[in-house]
C-alpha cells in the first residue's frame, strides 16, 4: 500500500515535515510512505485546460496521486485556513472536470500549529475541501497538534510519548479505512 504525505508547508525545517516523518515511522508492514512534492507545480489557471495547453508537471502530478492507495495531509494553518500552496495542489490534482485524481481516496489530516488551537481551521476547512474530492477521511480521532514546537528535540523527533501513542492510534485508525477502501 502506497501512502502519500503531502504537507501544507514548504518551509525547510517546517514542523508539519518534522511531525509527519515521525508519523510516516509508525505506519505496519506492508505499508510505504512517501512525500509528494508540491511546491514545483504553477498556481492554477483555467486557461490551462485550453489555449496554454496542460503543464507536463502537472499531469505527472496527476498520475502520481491515481498511483496513491491513500494520502495523508499534515499541514499547518495560515490566517485560519488552508496554506494556498496546499489548496493549489488540491486544485490542480481535481481537473480535468470528471477526472479528479482524489476522488475515492482514503484520507487523513493533521494540523499542526506553535500556538494552542493547533490549527483547528485549516483542519476544518480541509475536511469541507475533501468531502467535496470524495475522499473517505479519518474522521476520529481527530489529529490537532498543538504547542508544536515544544513537542520535537533538536534532530524533528517527537519527545512526548502520550503524542506518539495518540499518533499510533491515529495511524492504526487510518490503516483501517485503507483497508476497508480497497
Ligand atoms: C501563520 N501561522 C499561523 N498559526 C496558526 O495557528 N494560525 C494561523 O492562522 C496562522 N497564520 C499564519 C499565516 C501565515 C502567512 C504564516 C506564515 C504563519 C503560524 C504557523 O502556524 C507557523 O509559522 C508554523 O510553524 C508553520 O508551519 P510549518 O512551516 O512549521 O510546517
Amino acid at each position: 500500500m502506497k501512502v502519500g504525505i503531502i504537507l501544507g508547508s514548504l518551509r525547510k525545517e517546517s514542523f508539519s515535515k518534522k511531525v509527519a516523518s515521525n508519523v510516516a515511522s509508525l505506519f505496519p508492514k506492508g505499508f510505504e510512505t512517501e512525500f509528494v512534492e508540491i511546491g514545483n507545480l504553477p498556481l492554477f489557471n483555467q486557461d490551462y485546460e485550453g489555449d496554454l495547453g496542460t503543464p507536463s508537471i502537472y499531469t505527472e502530478f496527476r498520475n502520481k496521486i491515481k498511483g496513491l492507495d491513500a494520502v495523508l495531509f499534515v499541514t499547518p494553518e495560515y490566517n485560519r485556513s488552508v496554506p494556498a500552496v496546499l489548496k493549489n495542489a488540491l486544485d490542480v490534482a481535481s481537473r480535468p472536470y470528471g477526472e479528479s485524481a482524489w476522488s475515492g481516496k482514503p484520507a487523513a489530516i493533521i494540523s499542526i500549529s506553535p500556538g494552542a488551537l493547533s490549527g483547528f481551521g485549516a483542519n476544518h476547512h480541509l475536511r469541507q475541501i475533501l468531502a467535496f474530492l470524495n475522499m473517505p477521511v479519518v474522521q476520529q480521532p481527530e489529529a490537532y497538534i498543538g504547542n508544536v514546537h515544544e513537542l520535537l528535540d533538536e534532530e524533528g523527533k517527537l519527545t512526548n510519548e502520550g503524542t506518539v501513542q495518540f499518533l499510533q492510534t491515529f495511524v492504526d485508525t487510518f490503516v483501517d479505512l485503507i483497508q476497508r477502501n480497497k
